[in-house]
């Protein structure tokens, strides 16, 4: 059986691909520092995939700690979620980010090349196409970013396109040279069909589909729509959502792609997944209203600064190259999100 490290695997995307992976049949081992996750999530994952799952509780910048880790374990592939991703506090506090998101990966990559296991699934993300020149978003659209947490993005993916780069260079042979799936998500949202693990943002949320569930379930009095004057068929804004569990299903698709080794290595690929559809905030709350049969108070504001009008996929590569396409529509998306949020209304607390 194939193990996985899963760094970043008590968050909400992590315990969700944590349970495709055991349904696929892999192992999985956890770094996570739980700075934004609770130990009970990974409860919960572990009584969905039937089996216990290792958790180290370390920051990924603790050398020590990783070394540790990967003595104990060989793993076949690393999945690297950890990180921190709140676009407006990283525009606060830039250096929180830089130090966390780039020292913690470097670290990491460290510790694989250190071990000789070279295989790495790394969670991108659709902000660094900054504001689309034309939609939908192929691979090659120029890149950018807008943000301190957008730039920690790209700076990653340059990072691992030079490992790439220095591994061909070396001529490492097929079995120990890079091969990295930068994946490029557009917007996670949902949970578990079961409702037992789904999002769980600190505080206030600031994503659409947490602030629309916390509405309707009542914690939160109404939803503010950041701006109806964007040049979309409603005015409102347009993202391609995306199943969780769709995603999570992306992760071991791309985790068979690093390990199929009748595949030419070194590779550093960049793939977005998105379902290619673009949905506006408007279609988002008339669908979360049905599937919860609560109605959403709603008031408009001004444009929410840094946003883009528009931002969908173009999913291609992942079919072509995975063998991934998203199934689940926006019903099912609303549905399991309120399924989650019904059912634990404070989150896991
Ligand atoms: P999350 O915050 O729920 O999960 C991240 C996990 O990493 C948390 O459990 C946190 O405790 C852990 N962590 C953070 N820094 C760490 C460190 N230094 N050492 C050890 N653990 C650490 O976030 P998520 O939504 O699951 O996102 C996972 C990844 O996907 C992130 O890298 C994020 O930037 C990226 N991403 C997320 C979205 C989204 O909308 N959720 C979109 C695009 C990309
Ligand atoms: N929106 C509202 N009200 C809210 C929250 C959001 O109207 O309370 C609108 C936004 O203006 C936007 C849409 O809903 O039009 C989606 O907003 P989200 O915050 O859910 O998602 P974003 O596309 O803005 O952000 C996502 C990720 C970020 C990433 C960014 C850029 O959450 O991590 O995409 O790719 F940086």
């Amino acid at each position: 059986m194939s193990k996985i490290l899963v760094t970043g695997g008590a968050g909400y995307i992590g315990t969700h691909t944590l349970v495709a992976l055991a349904e696929a049949g892999f192992e999985s081992v956890v770094i996570d520092d739980f700075s934004n996750s609770k130990p009970e999530a990974l409860r919960r994952v572990s009584a969905l995939a039937g089996r216990e799952i290792p958790v180290m509780r370390a920051d990924l910048r603790d050398a020590e700690a990783l070394r540790r880790t990967f003595s104990e374990h060989t793993f076949d592939a690393v999945i690297h979620f950890a990180g921190l991703k709140a676009v407006g506090e990283s525009v606060r506090i830039p250096l929180r980010y830089y130090d966390n998101n780039l020292v913690s990966t470097v670290r990491l990559l460290e510790a694989m090349e250190e071990h000789g296991c070279r295989r790495l699934v790394f969670s991108s993300s659709a902000t660094v196409y900054g504001d689309p020149a034309s939609l939908p978003l192929r691979e090659e659209a120029p890149l950018s970013a807008t943000s301190p947490y957008g730039r920690t993005k790209l700076m990653i993916e340059e990072m691992l396109r030079d490992l790439a780069r220095a591994s061909a260079l070396k001529n490492d042979p097929p079995e120990g040279a890079w091969r990295i799936d930068a994946l490029r998500y557009f917007n996670p949202v949902g949970a578990h069909e079961s409702g037992q693990i789904g999002e769980d943002p600190n505080g206030v949320p600031n994503n659409l589909f947490p602030y629309l569930s916390q509405v309707a379930v009542g914690r939160l009095p109404e939803l503010t729509v950041y701006g109806s004057d964007y040049p979309t068929p409603d005015g409102t804004g347009v993202r391609d959502y995306l199943h969780v569990m769709d995603l999570a299903e992306g992760h071991v698709a791309a985790v068979r792609h690093l390990l199929d080794e009748s595949l030419p290595a070194p590779f550093a690929e960049a793939i977005n997944l998105g379902t290619g559809s673009g949905i506006s905030v408007v279609q988002a709350i008339r669908a979360f209203e049905s599937a919860s049969g609560k109605s959403i108070p709603v008031r408009v504001s001004e444009r929410r600064p840094g946003d883009v009008a528009a931002c969908y996929a173009d999913p291609s590569k992942a079919a072509r190259m995975l063998g991934w396409t998203a199934r689940r529509n926006l019903a099912a998306m609303c549905e399991d999100t309120w399924r989650w949020q019904s059912r634990n209304p404070s989150g896991y607390a």
